[in-house]
Order: C-alpha cells, then sequence, then structure tokens
C-alpha cells in the first residue's frame, strides 16, 4: 500500500534522545543521557498495599470507564497541595478542583494544549533550549516557534517582549493560508512555554525577580503562559519561589506531573485551566483517550492520603542532592581550567555543560560510548539554531561511584577534543 501521510505526521520525528538513548544502551554503559527518574525511588510497598485496598474497597468502579475529567479525591489532591505550596511561597492561589483535569502524563497536556491553541503558524514562544518533548507534541499542529533569548534564569524579559507580535510582516500568521481559521489573529503568539523550575535540559531555575518580570510583561501584553512543573518538588535546600499561574491564575495553564514523585509509569499528571478554557481541555481529552486509567488514579489517591508525599519526597530530594554534588564535584576535578563549564542546579534532574564554541557534542557522543559512558548532545533541544557545543547530564539514575568513574571517562573525551 501506498500510504499518503498527513502534513502533520510528516512533521512528525522519531524522538532523537530515543534513537541516542538506543546507541546507549549497550550492556556496562554509565549513562548520564537518560530523563528517567532513579527506580530507587518508587514506593513499591505503598503500591502494592493500595492495589490490595482500591480493589477490595472499590474494585468495581476502579476498573470501570469513568469521568474524564478524573477523579474527584485526586483533583482534590492536585488543588490543595497546590494552594498549600503558593501560601508557602506567599502567593495565595485559590484553586476549584473543577479547574484540574487528570492527563495521562503531562506530557499528554501537552497535546492537549497544542490542539486547543495552535492553528498552523501560529506563533508559540519558548525558552532556549526547550523541553524536547513539548516540541514534538506541539509541531504537529504546524506552529511557528520562536526561541526566545535565555540566560542562567530562564527568558530574557526584554526578548519576550519583543517577540509577542512578529517584526516581519511576511511572518504575521494567516498569509501562508488566509482563507484557513488562521486568518482569525494578527499573528500575535498564542503562548510562551516555560519550565520555571530545574527546566529540562539545562537544569536551571527561574528566580523571584525574573518570575515576577515575566509574569508582569504577559498580564500586561496579554500573553498567556503555558507553565510546566514536573521538577517543583525535587529542591535541594528550599523550594522554588511561587509559581507563575499562582500570580495570575486566569492568564495561564499549569501542568504538574506524578512522573517524578511517585513513578511515570503509572502516566498520571495534571492541568489547572482557568474556567473559561476547560471544557475546550476536557473535549480534547475525551476524543484522545476518554479519561486516564481510573485504577491508576484511584491507586495514587490512594497512596497519598495521610501525607505520603510530605514523607517519601525528602528521600527522592536527598538521593537527588548527593548524585548531584557527587557529579559537580567530579566536573571540577576533572575539567578545572579547561574552559569547560556548568552550571549548579539547585534541584531536579539534570545538568548543562557548555564546551568551547568549536566543539561539536554530537561528534563526541561515539567516543564517549566507545569509553562506556553516554550524555545527551544538547543540539536536540533548540527548537532552532542548535548550539552544538552543549551537553545534558542526568545524575540521577547512576550511583555515586559511576558518576566518578563516568565523569572521568567523558572529561577524557573532552579533554582529548579541546
Ligand atoms: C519538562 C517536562 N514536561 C513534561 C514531561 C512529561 O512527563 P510525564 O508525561 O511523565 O508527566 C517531562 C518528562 O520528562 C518533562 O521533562
Amino acid at each position: 500500500m501506498n500510504w499518503k501521510l498527513a502534513a502533520r505526521a510528516e512533521r512528525m520525528n522519531p524522538s532523537i534522545i530515543r534513537e541516542i538513548l538506543k546507541v546507549t544502551e549497550k550492556p556496562g554503559i554509565i549513562s548520564f543521557a537518560g530523563g528517567l527518574p532513579s527506580p530507587k525511588t518508587f514506593p513499591i510497598a505503598a503500591f502494592a498495599k493500595a492495589c490490595a485496598d482500591v480493589l477490595a474497597k472499590d474494585g468495581q468502579a476502579a476498573l470501570q470507564y469513568a469521568a474524564s475529567e478524573g477523579f474527584p479525591a485526586l483533583r482534590e489532591f492536585v488543588a490543595n497541595e497546590l494552594a498549600k505550596q503558593s501560601a508557602a511561597a506567599g502567593v495565595p492561589w485559590a484553586i476549584d478542583p473543577a479547574q484540574v483535569l487528570i492527563t495521562t502524563g503531562s506530557q499528554q497536556a501537552l497535546d492537549l494544549i497544542a490542539k486547543i491553541l495552535i492553528d498552523k503558524d501560529s506563533r508559540v514562544l519558548v525558552e532556549t533550549p526547550a523541553y524536547l518533548g513539548a516540541l514534538q507534541a506541539f509541531t504537529p499542529m504546524e506552529p511557528q516557534y520562536v526561541s526566545i533569548a535565555s540566560d542562567d534564569e530562564g527568558v530574557l524579559i526584554d526578548d519576550v517582549k519583543s517577540k509577542i507580535y512578529p517584526v516581519r510582516p511576511e511572518l504575521v500568521e494567516g498569509q501562508a493560508s488566509a482563507s484557513t481559521s488562521s486568518a482569525r489573529t494578527d499573528g500575535k503568539a498564542r503562548f510562551i512555554y516555560v519550565i520555571p523550575n530545574y527546566q529540562n535540559p539545562t537544569g536551571r531555575s527561574m528566580s523571584e525577580a525574573r518570575r515576577a518580570a515575566l509574569s508582569q510583561a504577559a498580564r500586561e501584553a496579554g500573553l498567556p503562559i503555558i507553565e510546566d512543573n514536573p521538577y517543583g518538588d525535587l529542591w535541594f535546600d528550599a523550594p522554588p519561589p511561587a509559581s507563575l499561574t499562582a500570580r495570575n491564575p486566569d492568564g495561564g495553564i499549569y501542568m504538574g506531573s506524578f512522573s517524578k514523585t511517585l513513578a511515570p509509569g503509572l502516566r498520571l499528571g495534571f492541568l489547572v485551566a482557568p474556567k473559561a478554557l476547560y471544557p475546550k481541555l476536557l473535549q480534547a481529552k475525551q476524543a484522545a483517550d476518554l479519561h486516564t486509567p481510573s485504577f491508576n488514579q484511584r491507586l495514587v489517591a490512594e497512596v497519598l492520603k495521610d501525607g505520603f508525599l510530605d514523607r517519601h519526597v525528602p528521600t527522592i530530594r536527598a538521593l537527588y542532592k548527593s548524585q548531584c554534588e557527587a557529579m559537580l564535584a567530579a566536573l571540577a576535578r576533572e575539567l578545572a581550567g579547561t574552559g569547560i563549564t556548568w552550571n549548579q542546579p539547585t534541584g531536579g534532574m539534570f545538568l548543562w555543560v557548555k564546551l568551547p564554541a568549536h566543539m561539536n557534542s554530537v561528534d563526541l557522543l561515539p567516543k564517549a560510548v566507545e569509553r562506556n559512558v553516554a550524555f545527551v548532545p544538547g543540539a536536540a533541544f533548540y527548537a532552532d539554531h542548535p548550539q552544538h557545543n552543549t551537553l545534558r547530564l542526568s545524575f540521577v539514575t547512576a550511583s555515586v561511584e559511576q558518576i566518578n568513574i563516568g565523569i572521568a571517562a567523558l572529561a577524557a573525551v573532552l579533554k582529548a577534543a579541546l
């Protein structure tokens, strides 16, 4: 059969990272490439008990079709937890559980947002670099990406302000296909997508001042903020400043996930949307998968009752902090004075390395794999104009001993290429 693919399917690409991970699946390799949480942190005993309890108490409902919005107890938990965190960060945020949509991973939330907010040629503002999975979710809707210049704290506010509207008239949305619905707008960006806490891929975080400035600029311009926060609970010494959405709840959509605090295999995430937008997201959700698995939602609601996260998440923070410190110490030991630089994450799973401008981390990966160590070349994470002299390291799946061996091997490859 000669299949004629839809234009949007032609635009889909295999995840470069998944392709890279195949190379790194060689036995014995120390991989800093994956984006996986440490399996040591999965609370298996708590889930074993909750499975039995849910099936005994509520087995029929847990195995039945359910409401697209999500399991009420879980929606309530999310609303309360976010309100609690926000109040503690000094920005009260009153969330009605009716604004919470449980999604099949926060990755699905990105897909639903893309479907309801992006037309062909819609301008979408993204960080430099950006989360690859978001680019994959948005790309089939055929947006025009607008990369915002970013520093160690994320997007630069002046650059955001200058790019909300197109500069060149030929980029005005709708000109390419004036008969389509995209002609409805004037080319104003549909939203800005940001990860304020321990960003994937860089591990960087937005300061309070940057958050306040972005929130104010977005509010003044009427620019929606799509805030993705799967890593916010994984802080090392102090919680991050208040969320962007809490500062202007009508001006954005907030996304969170249970992947990094419980287990990613559950595929449980959520979004919080303004009431006016919620019905469209819900319709997109219904079309996508009717609802997120009822059993998983009840299981997690059961595990979470009685303050489980307050006991469990500190153990993840302590583990990741010790692994991050080991990686930073190893990098300092092996690479001081070489001109290679890296950041100092204050939470999350990743750190970001910058090589001298002439170096290309894609070329160095096979050499690293030969020495049994792997990373992700940074170029994969740019919506446009990739910076080839960057790379992402995950510090959470390797032990401290493996980190020491792996960073020494990586440093040998980098120094040989200097
Ligand atoms: C920034 C970001 N957003 C969303 C996701 C998707 O997470 P999940 O679908 O497991 O909730 C990830 C996964 O790594 C991520 O790094």
